[in-house]
Protein backbone atom coordinates (compact mmCIF):
# COMPACT_ATOMS: atom_id res chain seq x y z
CA UNK A 1 0.00 0.00 0.00
CA UNK A 2 1.21 3.68 -0.74
CA UNK A 3 1.44 6.05 1.87
CA UNK A 4 -0.61 9.24 1.41
CA UNK A 5 1.02 12.59 1.83
CA UNK A 6 -0.44 14.00 5.08
CA UNK A 7 -2.06 17.71 4.05
CA UNK A 8 -2.92 19.21 7.55
CA UNK A 9 -3.46 17.53 11.18
CA UNK A 10 -6.82 19.05 12.91
CA UNK A 11 -7.42 18.36 16.45
CA UNK A 12 -10.46 15.64 15.18
CA UNK A 13 -9.54 15.28 11.60
CA UNK A 14 -6.75 14.47 9.15
CA UNK A 15 -6.58 15.32 5.50
CA UNK A 16 -4.99 13.78 3.40
CA UNK A 17 -3.72 13.79 -0.54
CA UNK A 18 -6.49 13.16 -2.54
CA UNK A 19 -6.33 10.67 -5.54
CA UNK A 20 -6.90 13.42 -7.94
CA UNK A 21 -5.85 16.48 -8.40
CA UNK A 22 -7.93 19.32 -6.38
CA UNK A 23 -9.24 16.79 -3.94
CA UNK A 24 -8.28 15.54 -0.69
CA UNK A 25 -9.16 12.42 1.49
CA UNK A 26 -10.97 14.01 5.35
CA UNK A 27 -10.27 11.35 8.06
CA UNK A 28 -12.19 11.19 11.25
CA UNK A 29 -10.69 10.44 13.96
CA UNK A 30 -12.07 9.43 17.49
CA UNK A 31 -10.04 12.29 19.49
CA UNK A 32 -12.42 15.24 21.26
CA UNK A 33 -11.03 18.16 22.54
CA UNK A 34 -12.28 21.48 24.32
CA UNK A 35 -11.73 24.82 25.78
CA UNK A 36 -8.83 25.32 23.43
CA UNK A 37 -7.24 22.26 23.55
CA UNK A 38 -6.61 22.04 27.31
CA UNK A 39 -9.33 19.20 27.64
CA UNK A 40 -8.63 16.08 25.57
CA UNK A 41 -10.03 12.54 25.56
CA UNK A 42 -11.54 9.82 23.12
CA UNK A 43 -15.14 9.37 21.91
CA UNK A 44 -14.55 5.73 21.06
CA UNK A 45 -16.73 5.38 17.40
CA UNK A 46 -17.33 9.53 17.39
CA UNK A 47 -15.21 9.38 13.75
CA UNK A 48 -17.64 6.45 12.26
CA UNK A 49 -20.27 8.46 13.41
CA UNK A 50 -19.61 11.89 12.11
CA UNK A 51 -18.25 10.96 8.68
CA UNK A 52 -22.04 9.40 8.48
CA UNK A 53 -23.88 12.17 9.90
CA UNK A 54 -22.13 14.49 8.30
CA UNK A 55 -22.02 12.96 4.94
CA UNK A 56 -25.89 12.59 5.10
CA UNK A 57 -26.21 16.67 6.21
CA UNK A 58 -23.70 17.88 3.77
CA UNK A 59 -25.89 15.55 1.37
CA UNK A 60 -29.00 16.84 2.10
CA UNK A 61 -28.04 20.42 1.99
CA UNK A 62 -26.33 20.02 -1.69
CA UNK A 63 -30.00 18.99 -2.79
CA UNK A 64 -31.25 22.44 -1.30
CA UNK A 65 -28.59 24.02 -3.72
CA UNK A 66 -25.92 24.72 -0.80
CA UNK A 67 -22.54 24.35 -2.55
CA UNK A 68 -20.53 22.28 -0.41
CA UNK A 69 -16.60 20.47 -0.44
CA UNK A 70 -18.70 17.16 0.18
CA UNK A 71 -18.03 14.42 -2.95
CA UNK A 72 -18.66 11.14 -1.09
CA UNK A 73 -17.68 9.03 1.54
CA UNK A 74 -15.19 6.60 0.85
CA UNK A 75 -14.91 3.92 3.62
CA UNK A 76 -16.05 4.26 7.89
CA UNK A 77 -13.90 6.93 8.54
CA UNK A 78 -12.62 8.85 5.45
CA UNK A 79 -14.42 11.35 2.86
CA UNK A 80 -13.67 12.32 -0.49
CA UNK A 81 -13.93 16.17 -0.41
CA UNK A 82 -13.12 19.17 -3.11
CA UNK A 83 -9.61 20.63 -2.02
CA UNK A 84 -10.65 24.48 -1.18
CA UNK A 85 -8.94 27.52 0.13
CA UNK A 86 -10.14 27.42 3.98
CA UNK A 87 -11.29 31.11 4.91
CA UNK A 88 -9.87 31.18 8.73
CA UNK A 89 -13.09 32.69 9.69
CA UNK A 90 -15.11 30.51 11.74
CA UNK A 91 -18.89 31.79 11.86
CA UNK A 92 -21.34 30.37 14.49
CA UNK A 93 -25.02 30.63 14.72
CA UNK A 94 -27.24 30.86 17.57
CA UNK A 95 -30.80 29.89 17.85
CA UNK A 96 -30.62 29.64 21.64
CA UNK A 97 -28.72 30.62 24.32
CA UNK A 98 -25.81 28.61 25.50
CA UNK A 99 -22.27 28.14 26.00
CA UNK A 100 -20.54 31.07 25.41
CA UNK A 101 -23.07 33.54 24.77
CA UNK A 102 -25.07 32.24 28.14
CA UNK A 103 -21.56 33.17 29.68
CA UNK A 104 -20.71 36.77 28.49
CA UNK A 105 -24.03 37.54 28.56
CA UNK A 106 -25.73 36.21 31.82
CA UNK A 107 -28.24 35.13 29.84
CA UNK A 108 -29.65 31.36 31.27
CA UNK A 109 -29.04 28.36 28.84
CA UNK A 110 -31.97 27.93 26.95
CA UNK A 111 -33.53 31.18 26.78
CA UNK A 112 -34.63 31.79 22.97
CA UNK A 113 -33.08 34.25 20.92
CA UNK A 114 -35.03 36.96 19.62
CA UNK A 115 -33.83 36.44 16.02
CA UNK A 116 -31.01 33.77 15.37
CA UNK A 117 -27.53 35.70 15.97
CA UNK A 118 -24.26 34.87 13.86
CA UNK A 119 -20.92 35.51 15.07
CA UNK A 120 -17.23 35.49 13.72
CA UNK A 121 -14.45 34.20 15.34
CA UNK A 122 -11.26 33.98 13.90
CA UNK A 123 -9.38 30.53 13.27
CA UNK A 124 -5.95 31.11 15.48
CA UNK A 125 -4.99 28.41 17.76
CA UNK A 126 -2.28 30.94 19.57
CA UNK A 127 -4.53 32.99 20.18
CA UNK A 128 -7.93 30.79 21.30
CA UNK A 129 -10.08 32.17 18.56
CA UNK A 130 -11.01 35.54 19.20
CA UNK A 131 -14.60 36.82 18.01
CA UNK A 132 -14.13 38.93 15.77
CA UNK A 133 -16.39 41.68 14.02
CA UNK A 134 -17.12 42.27 10.06
CA UNK A 135 -14.94 45.52 10.10
CA UNK A 136 -11.88 43.18 11.24
CA UNK A 137 -12.47 40.14 8.88
CA UNK A 138 -12.63 43.20 6.03
CA UNK A 139 -10.07 45.11 6.94
CA UNK A 140 -7.26 42.26 7.65
CA UNK A 141 -7.97 40.41 4.20
CA UNK A 142 -9.41 37.18 5.98
CA UNK A 143 -12.02 37.35 3.34
CA UNK A 144 -14.12 40.23 1.43
CA UNK A 145 -17.27 42.04 2.09
CA UNK A 146 -18.63 39.57 -0.90
CA UNK A 147 -17.33 36.52 0.67
CA UNK A 148 -18.48 36.88 3.28
CA UNK A 149 -22.05 38.20 2.84
CA UNK A 150 -22.10 34.78 0.90
CA UNK A 151 -20.85 32.65 3.73
CA UNK A 152 -23.90 35.04 5.90
CA UNK A 153 -26.44 34.13 3.06
CA UNK A 154 -25.25 30.56 3.50
CA UNK A 155 -25.17 30.17 7.02
CA UNK A 156 -28.87 31.61 7.25
CA UNK A 157 -30.05 28.89 4.51
CA UNK A 158 -28.22 26.07 6.22
CA UNK A 159 -29.84 27.05 10.09
CA UNK A 160 -33.41 26.90 8.16
CA UNK A 161 -32.69 23.46 6.36
CA UNK A 162 -31.11 21.60 9.56
CA UNK A 163 -33.78 23.71 11.86
CA UNK A 164 -36.31 22.29 10.18
CA UNK A 165 -34.98 19.00 9.32
CA UNK A 166 -33.71 18.05 13.28
CA UNK A 167 -37.12 19.31 14.39
CA UNK A 168 -38.64 16.85 12.32
CA UNK A 169 -36.14 13.87 14.49
CA UNK A 170 -37.65 15.31 17.84
CA UNK A 171 -33.81 17.72 18.00
CA UNK A 172 -33.73 21.40 18.67
CA UNK A 173 -30.74 22.98 16.66
CA UNK A 174 -29.50 25.00 19.90
CA UNK A 175 -26.62 26.54 17.50
CA UNK A 176 -23.71 25.51 15.26
CA UNK A 177 -20.71 26.50 13.80
CA UNK A 178 -19.92 26.29 9.57
CA UNK A 179 -16.21 27.05 8.12
CA UNK A 180 -16.21 28.18 4.28
CA UNK A 181 -13.36 27.90 1.40
CA UNK A 182 -12.85 29.26 -1.67
CA UNK A 183 -12.95 26.99 -4.69
CA UNK A 184 -11.78 28.11 -7.95
CA UNK A 185 -13.01 26.81 -11.35
CA UNK A 186 -12.04 27.97 -14.28
CA UNK A 187 -10.75 31.09 -13.36
CA UNK A 188 -14.47 31.90 -10.88
CA UNK A 189 -14.60 31.38 -7.32
CA UNK A 190 -17.45 29.99 -5.41
CA UNK A 191 -17.27 30.18 -1.61
CA UNK A 192 -18.32 26.19 -0.50
CA UNK A 193 -19.11 24.98 2.77
CA UNK A 194 -16.30 22.73 4.17
CA UNK A 195 -15.30 21.05 7.38
CA UNK A 196 -17.98 18.97 8.67
CA UNK A 197 -21.33 19.05 10.38
CA UNK A 198 -21.83 16.93 13.23
CA UNK A 199 -22.51 16.70 16.99
CA UNK A 200 -18.91 18.10 17.68
CA UNK A 201 -20.02 21.50 16.04
CA UNK A 202 -23.79 21.84 16.60
CA UNK A 203 -25.69 21.64 20.18
CA UNK A 204 -28.84 19.59 19.33
CA UNK A 205 -31.10 19.25 22.50
CA UNK A 206 -34.37 16.69 22.89
CA UNK A 207 -37.17 19.02 22.03
CA UNK A 208 -39.44 17.42 24.89
CA UNK A 209 -36.69 16.50 27.65
CA UNK A 210 -33.63 19.19 26.31
CA UNK A 211 -31.21 16.56 26.53
CA UNK A 212 -27.89 17.96 25.21
CA UNK A 213 -27.06 14.90 22.30
CA UNK A 214 -23.67 16.45 21.52
CA UNK A 215 -19.95 17.22 22.49
CA UNK A 216 -21.37 19.42 25.72
CA UNK A 217 -21.51 15.76 27.08
CA UNK A 218 -17.84 15.36 26.58
CA UNK A 219 -17.20 19.24 27.79
CA UNK A 220 -19.13 19.12 30.87
CA UNK A 221 -18.32 15.91 31.89
CA UNK A 222 -22.36 14.37 31.57
CA UNK A 223 -21.15 11.02 30.73
CA UNK A 224 -22.96 8.82 27.72
CA UNK A 225 -20.96 10.68 25.32
CA UNK A 226 -20.72 7.89 22.68
CA UNK A 227 -24.41 7.16 22.95
CA UNK A 228 -25.16 10.66 22.22
CA UNK A 229 -23.51 10.14 19.00
CA UNK A 230 -25.17 7.28 18.33
CA UNK A 231 -28.34 8.45 18.96
CA UNK A 232 -28.03 11.64 16.83
CA UNK A 233 -27.08 9.41 13.88
CA UNK A 234 -30.13 6.64 14.71
CA UNK A 235 -32.84 9.36 14.47
CA UNK A 236 -31.62 10.54 11.26
CA UNK A 237 -32.31 6.74 10.01
CA UNK A 238 -28.32 6.44 9.55
CA UNK A 239 -27.37 4.12 12.06
CA UNK A 240 -27.72 0.63 10.20
CA UNK A 241 -28.31 -2.04 13.44
CA UNK A 242 -28.47 -5.08 11.36
CA UNK A 243 -26.35 -4.15 8.31
CA UNK A 244 -26.59 -1.51 5.48
CA UNK A 245 -30.16 -2.55 4.71
CA UNK A 246 -31.41 -1.10 7.83
CA UNK A 247 -30.63 2.46 6.25
CA UNK A 248 -34.11 4.13 5.80
CA UNK A 249 -33.64 7.85 6.06
CA UNK A 250 -35.07 9.80 8.77
CA UNK A 251 -38.15 8.81 10.18
CA UNK A 252 -40.43 12.10 11.12
CA UNK A 253 -42.24 12.29 14.75
CA UNK A 254 -45.99 13.47 14.98
P1 LIG B 1 -19.70 28.35 22.04
O1 LIG B 1 -21.00 28.56 22.76
O2 LIG B 1 -18.69 27.58 22.85
O3 LIG B 1 -19.15 29.64 21.50
O4 LIG B 1 -20.01 27.41 20.77
C1 LIG B 1 -21.00 27.73 19.82
C2 LIG B 1 -21.16 26.58 18.84
O5 LIG B 1 -20.01 26.46 18.03
C3 LIG B 1 -21.35 25.22 19.50
O6 LIG B 1 -22.29 24.47 18.74
C4 LIG B 1 -20.00 24.56 19.41
C5 LIG B 1 -19.40 25.18 18.18
N1 LIG B 1 -17.95 25.39 18.30
C6 LIG B 1 -17.09 24.66 17.51
O7 LIG B 1 -17.51 23.81 16.72
N2 LIG B 1 -15.74 24.88 17.64
C7 LIG B 1 -15.22 25.78 18.50
O8 LIG B 1 -13.99 25.95 18.56
C8 LIG B 1 -16.13 26.55 19.32
C9 LIG B 1 -15.61 27.55 20.31
C10 LIG B 1 -17.47 26.31 19.18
Amino acid sequence: MTRRRRIYEGKAKVLFEGPEPGTLVQYFKDDASAFNNQKKGVITGKGVLNNRISEYLMSRLSEIGVPTHFVRRLNMREQLVREVEIIPIELVVRNVAAGSLSQRFGIPEGTPLPRSIIEYYYKSDELHDPMVSEEHITAFGWAAPQDLDDMVALSLRVNDYLSGLFLGIGLKLVDFKLEFGRLWENEEMRIVLADEISPDNCRLWDVKTNEKLDKDRFRQDLGRVEEAYQEVARRLGILPEGGPSDVKGPKTLQ
